[in-house]
């Protein structure tokens, strides 16, 4: 059987391991969309949020990308976040990080990877946001590290400084905004931040006074 064969067997497998177990599995998550939590994570595929969460189909709305950053012009991003907070009104959004990040490793290097340069830029801008700190570490491992860690944070940051997020916390006191990162050596995620509805915010420049209520 050809390896992409073996993908399409298993989903059938699993389908009808789930009706047996649940003949209405489908037809209530066909019904009804109605995720508590939106995941901003890495593209990375060590890192599927249902199973390392232990969640299932229709609890979690993702987007996913290389070295889990929220760009404000990234219209891809905006949509999944305005359609998560304003339509499915998430409780909690989540940006999730992991050692040892492909992305973040080629940001903290000086080579050229092509295209990709312009989407890993960002991370440099962490960087040089960050530089005493991280230079501070005293291993190369540990300094690459403190970035993946201080990515997640600054992105967190990112999610509140959207008016989206911030209309949201006026009018029904949520999202609680998450800053998590997976260790791929024991599957475990370390909190490293949370920021409750309201703030606090990076820097007062980003709040908007004229949001509608
Ligand atoms: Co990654």
């Amino acid at each position: 059987m050809e390896n992409y064969q073996r993908l399409l067997q298993s989903n059938k497998e699993w389908a009808t391991k789930m009706v047996k177990e649940d003949p209405e599995y489908f037809t209530r998550l066909v019904n009804v969309q109605r995720p508590e939590y939106l995941w901003i994570g890495c593209a990375d595929s060590r890192v599927p949020p249902n199973e390392i969460t232990g969640t299932h189909p229709g609890e979690i709305f993702i987007h996913r990308n290389v070295a889990n950053l929220v760009v404000h012009t990234d219209l891809n991003m905006l949509s999944v976040l305005q359609y998560a907070v304003e339509v499915l009104e998430v409780k909690h959004i989540i940006v999730c990080g992991h050692n040892n990040c492909g992305g973040v490793k080629a940001a903290i290097s000086n080579h050229s990877f092509g295209l990709i340069n312009n989407w890993i830029r960002h991370i440099k801008d962490v960087y040089r946001l960050h530089e005493t700190e991280i230079s501070e570490q005293p291993t190369e491992e540990e300094r690459l590290q403190r970035l993946i860690e201080l990515n997640v944070i600054e992105q967190v940051f990112h999610v509140a400084e959207t008016s989206i997020v911030q209309e949201a916390w006026k009018k029904r006191n949520a999202p609680h905004l998450h800053g998590w990162v997976y260790d791929l050596h024991d599957g475990i995620i370390n909190p490293l931040i949370e920021v409750p509805a309201g703030g606090p915010m990076p820097h007062k420049i980003y709040e908007f006074d004229n949001l509608p209520v």
